[in-house]
């Protein structure tokens, strides 16, 4: 997989998901950077480090728009929980094997690149997608009830 530029096509429409997605396209993008180079293992522990933050803070923001949703079909929203389950546990996984892999790195950031890059591809720009068209229709119509209930008058 070669490295991969932010696209238009990538946004899902909600702002706070789209700056989150485009960050974890930047680290795989490091990531794709740092197989060609001499890696620390201060370097691959920031990296995991930071996954762990991801997993925490974008599923958070798209588990709390899932959860608070109306528009979502209760079968979607058990499908991304589960998706994100996988993720959050394959990141233990490597975070589990971050010091016993430090001896085989390339390896060990060719697993995580991969696995990252599949997750983009069949994660962020299907079922997220997908997610976040039922979240903008929830969006829309809160829009147009806090319209609704704007007093009239001053034009
Ligand atoms: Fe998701």
């Amino acid at each position: 997989m070669a490295f991969i530029k932010w696209q238009d096509e990538f946004l899902v429409g909600i702002p706070k998901v789209d700056e989150q997605h485009r960050k974890l396209l930047e680290t795989i993008n490091d990531l794709h950077l740092l197989l060609h180079t001499r890696v620390s293992p201060e370097k691959l522990k920031d990296i995991v480090f930071f996954l762990n933050e991801y997993v925490v803070e974008h599923f958070g923001t798209e588990e709390a728009l899932m959860k608070a949703s109306t528009a979502l079909p209760e079968k979607l929203r058990e499908r991304h929980f589960r998706e994100h389950r996988f993720f959050v546990d394959k990141i233990q996984e490597f975070t589990g094997t971050l010091e016993t892999e430090s001896a085989n790195k390339k390896g060990y950031l060719l697993d995580i690149f991969e696995f990252l890059g599949h997750w983009f591809a069949d994660h962020i720009l299907k079922i997220d997608k997908e997610t976040a068209a039922y979240l903008r229709q929830d969006r829309e119509l809160r829009n147009k009830n806090e319209e609704e209930s704007l007093p009239h008058g001053n034009g």
